[in-house]
């Protein structure tokens, strides 16, 4: 008999109902949809893509989400305790690690840019950011200097204060900044979508044309859907750990994958109409959101609120993402070494600070020592944990569920009909499109 009907083992940290779904919303929506989402749609394909990522989200990352949330129920604790608790298996504590250990890594650099979105709310506010400004020399000149470690220690100091309080304060805190982020996410797409040449921007973002997809498409989108809903990383599992048991886990899962879905809809509405407005390249890279947009910005009447309020939007949905972030390689301190939370958080705080400090100062060349190969300490972090060992994460969890844990469907509270669909997702297609997408991001296979 396993303990996973067993209420009395395990954290007593609990979130409320609405309080656990706005918290996973949280960790979804971040900076993936805004950042990274915006690129890659303008790389792989446009209208097209976006199609591939919501049918790559409902179809593989929803499941995989629910089968996440229910073990984190199921095992009441931190991955590595919660999947050893399920399966009796010592081996499986090691899985729980790695994803840990991906969280943590994913922190580090997270931050970083969680940073940078801070600084840039300042500089559009204070004006600093005009018509004629150099935004690109801004941008290096920025990046090149100290002051992202100083951005990235205030958020390691933020994100602590507010996980220091536990799930309590996790709750409250998403329950104050999401409606924040809605209202500003609505305030900002009715302006740009009244921008004269928003249509061929809301064209390339909706209407799909399918001759630009190609194979790499679908591997990029199964990944970013698996980074966008917060996957692999052990973080779903944390939450799912401070859930009750009357909450209904499909419920949630469909509540926080449509509020990742939507959110990425309203930021392609946001981002394309502007781009296009002001005749930019939607497939430039990273540097779309840090140079490109603010650039499009100022050149808006009253374009430092636009400006402001689109790195304010971004800045808050890169924090409750960090919040989720920090909270896993917290709970794992307490849960296995029986640490205090504030220890925990101190310790796990510091530590992420001082492993993000060489990604800060790798990305605009100020250390060039911290380069290999083609990539810098930043893309390296980002590299191996985002593309390594987030589909290993993933690969573990469709495992566990689909094969190992005998009891998950007393756990997940299915309809037979449900069940045998997300079994059969997690057993025979999740697995393959996974492992597809690790040997193509990790550059073993060339498709
Ligand atoms: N989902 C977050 C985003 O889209 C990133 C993230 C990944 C957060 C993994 C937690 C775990 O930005």
């Amino acid at each position: 008999v396993h303990e996973e009907t067993d209420t009395t083992t395990g954290t007593k940290e609990r979130f409320s109902r609405s309080g656990f779904i706005l918290a996973a919303i949280g960790s979804s929506v971040g900076l993936g949809n805004m950042w990274k989402f915006p690129y890659i749609t303008g790389l792989y394909g446009g209208a097209a893509f976006f199609l591939l990522f919501t049918i790559c989200l409902l179809f593989i990352g929803l499941p995989v989400l629910m089968a996440e949330m229910t073990i984190g129920r199921g095992g009441r604790g931190s991955p590595a305790i919660a999947l050893v608790r399920l399966s009796g298996q010592r081996l499986w504590g090691g899985f729980g690690v790695l994803s840990i250990a991906g969280a943590f890594f994913i922190m580090s650099f997270y931050a970083v840019v969680a940073g940078w979105t801070m600084h840039y709310a300042v500089l559009s506010f204070g004006g600093v950011i005009h018509e004629g400004v150099d935004v690109a020399a801004t941008f290096n000149n920025f990046i090149g200097g100290f002051l992202p470690v100083l951005w990235q220690f205030i958020v390691m100091v933020v994100t602590g204060w507010i996980v220091i309080r536990g799930a309590s304060g996790i709750e409250k805190f998403n329950k104050v900044l999401i409606p924040a982020l809605v209202l500003i996410l609505l305030f900002l797409m009715v302006r740009v979508l009244m921008l004269p040449g928003a249509g061929t921007g809301v064209e390339f973002f909706l209407k799909p044309d399918f001759s630009k997809l190609s194979n790499e498409s679908v591997l990029v989108a199964l990944g970013h859907a698996f980074f966008s809903l917060s996957l692999g990383m052990g973080t779903m599992m944390t939450y799912g750990a401070y859930v009750d048991r009357e909450q209904s886990l499909g419920g949630a899962t469909l509540a926080v994958g449509g509020g990742d879905l939507l959110y990425a809809l309203l930021a392609g509405l946001i981002i394309f109409p502007t781009t296009f407005a002001y005749g930019i390249e939607p497939g430039q890279g990273p540097g779309l959101a840090f140079v490109a947009l603010p650039a499009a910005f100022s050149a808006m009447p009253v374009g430092w609120l636009f400006g402001g309020l689109f790195f304010l939007l971004l800045a808050i949905a890169a924090l409750t993402s960090c919040v989720s972030l920090l909270e896993v390689p917290i709970a794992y301190a307490i849960d296995r070494w029986g640490w205090g939370r504030n220890k925990a958080t101190i310790v796990t705080c510091s530590l992420c600070f001082l492993v993000g400090i060489p990604s800060a100062i790798s990305v605009g060349g100020a250390a060039q020592g911290l380069h290999w190969g083609s990539r810098s300490f930043f893309d390296w972090t980002d590299f191996i944990a985002s593309n390594i060992i987030l589909p290993l994460g993933g690969l573990v969890v469709t495992i566990f569920v689909g094969y190992v844990w005998k009891n998950a469907a007393k756990e997940a509270g299915l309809t037979a009909g449900w069940f045998m669909l997300w079994l059969f997702i997690l057993r025979y297609v999740a697995p393959i499109l996974i492992v597809l997408v690790f040997l193509h991001t990790s550059g073993i296979i060339k498709i």
